[in-house]
């Protein structure tokens, strides 16, 4: 049988994956030692990546014929309501050069993103832990995600994905592959020139 498209997916870009987790500020929010300033950066960060990368996925007319509604999958203005939280209202605009060519591209792209929801549950706890008592405990939102929704999003876009790559010549099957990993590249690179 067949080797699901997505255990190809997720073995071929774990390393890259592995890395993430060992950058500097994701290590540190891991291991509760992150300080209110680092998270904010963390934030900052992550919002100038999904600015960049969301403008451009919702560009698609494909997403229709894909089957799922991609504006839902955004999480920009999460990012935005947790540096709120912490007393960040003036967010800079700031944000990098980036453009997805292609419809199989920006689907790699959105699986990492979707994905990262999953580590998501984890570090949403991190978070409540490490300002447990101020007023930052509940600044969580991108973590938290979709709430109790979270693995079923996930889960569909999955099985979304699993269906149109089905359908597709094993070039664009490698453009998604491409697109996960210029991803897992672009935050690497936003969180190290952060
Ligand atoms: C300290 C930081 C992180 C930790 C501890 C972490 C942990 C995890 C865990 C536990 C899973 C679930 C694995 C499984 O069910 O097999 C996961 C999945 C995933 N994470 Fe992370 N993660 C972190 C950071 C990130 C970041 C920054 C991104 C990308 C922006 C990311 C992208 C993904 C993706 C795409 C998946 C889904 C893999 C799949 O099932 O196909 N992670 N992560």
């Amino acid at each position: 049988m067949n080797k699901q498209f997505h255990t190809k997916l997720k073995e071929d870009t774990k390393p890259f994956h592995d890395l993430l987790e060992s950058q500097t500020l994701p290590k540190k929010l891991y291991t509760l030692s992150i300080t209110k300033e680092e998270y904010i950066k963390y934030l900052e960060i992550f919002l100038m990546i999904h600015i960049c990368i969301e403008d451009e996925i919702v560009k698609f007319p494909q997403w229709e014929s894909f089957g799922i509604d991609a504006r839902r999958y955004l999480r920009k203005e999460l990012l935005k309501q947790d540096l709120s939280l912490l007393g960040v209202n003036d967010v800079s605009s700031h944000t990098q050069q980036l453009k997805i060519d292609d419809f199989e591209t920006a689907l790699g792209y959105l699986y990492v993103l979707t994905g990262s929801t999953m580590g998501g549950m984890v570090l949403s706890k991190k978070v409540s832990e490490v300002f447990a008592n101020t007023p930052y405990e509940n600044a969580n939102l991108y973590f938290n995600a979709f709430g109790v929704d979270t693995q079923k999003m996930f889960m569909e876009f999955m099985r979304t994905l699993e269906m149109y790559a089905s359908s597709l010549s094993e070039d664009k099957k490698n453009n998604i592959i491409k697109g996960a990993k210029e991803c897992y590249i672009f935050v690497k690179e936003g969180l190290e020139n952060g």
